[in-house]
């Protein structure tokens, strides 16, 4: 049994970083009137490429996990990258519907030095790879409630009604468990390891954890994901502005 020296544990210290994140971020887009619709329209085809990319950062990280010494994290990843196959054409379809079609979307460099970022992680030590998939987990819950509320404001601002319902299902879908049980079924390899503690050794199911490997992970996909929101934060309020003096 773990002794009770540290009062906090691997899965606390990377929610705790996290928190910071999705709270700054959320606070920004809690009040939505200022932005335009395109700009929150732009936000959904930025966010979509996420999801496009998704199911190979999934695979990359259930193979590379397959170097744990039991395959347990592997087949996590293994049912998450099963359970978001599709995903993303599901979610092109659903933009479509309210006529956004992502195949006019110009690339914006931040979302591909994001997406490169996250695809670099995913190709790390095993213990690393975890890490970042949990911290990113974390997130998606809070991304699928901000753009089910920028979904519901543009629904509602170009009076779209049943056209947008397969957008405000994707998202509601995603927040009825979804997420919550990839966050909670791959926190399970992380929660009660002590941070000061280099390496845990394997027990039952779960694979010997490199502790201070499993923080930097997670730590360097927060950093990335915190980048990237800042710049397309930056970009909406922008982009917001221009439309505004244009409409003066
Ligand atoms: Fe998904
Ligand atoms: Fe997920």
């Amino acid at each position: 049994m773990q002794t009770e020296a540290t009062t906090t544990d691997v899965a606390k210290a990377i929610d705790h970083c996290n928190q910071k994140f999705i709270d700054n971020a959320k606070k920004q887009l809690k009040d939505l009137d200022q932005f335009s619709t395109e700009a929150l329209e732009w936000l959904m085809m930025e966010h979509y490429q996420f999801s496009l990319r998704n199911t190979k950062f999934l695979a990359d990280a259930a193979e590379l996990t397959g170097a744990f010494d039991t395959d347990a994290v592997k087949q996590e990843l293994t049912r998450n990258y099963k359970e978001e196959n599709g995903h993303a054409a599901m979610y092109k379809a659903a933009l479509k519907k309210i006529d956004i079609n992502i195949e006019t979307r110009n690339e914006f460099l931040s979302t591909t030095h994001f997406l490169d970022s996250i695809g670099e992680l995913v190709d790390g030590v095993p213990s690393a790879v975890l890490g970042a998939m949990f911290a990113t987990e974390t997130a998606a819950i809070f991304e699928h409630e901000v753009f089910l509320d920028i979904s519901n404001e543009v629904i509602k601002r170009r009076n779209l009604g049943d056209k947008g319902k397969d957008l405000v299902y994707f998202h509601e879908m995603h927040l009825s468990g979804v997420e919550q049980s990839h966050r909670e079924e791959l926190g399970i390899f992380l929660h009660g390891l002590p941070i000061d503690q280099p390496i845990v050794e394997k027990q039952g199911i779960r694979p010997t954890i490199h502790t201070q490997q499993a923080l930097t992970g997670a730590e360097k996909a927060i950093d990335a994901m915190t980048v990237w929101w800042d710049d397309l934060l930056a970009e909406i309020k922008a982009a917001s502005k221009k439309q505004s003096y244009a409409m003066a």
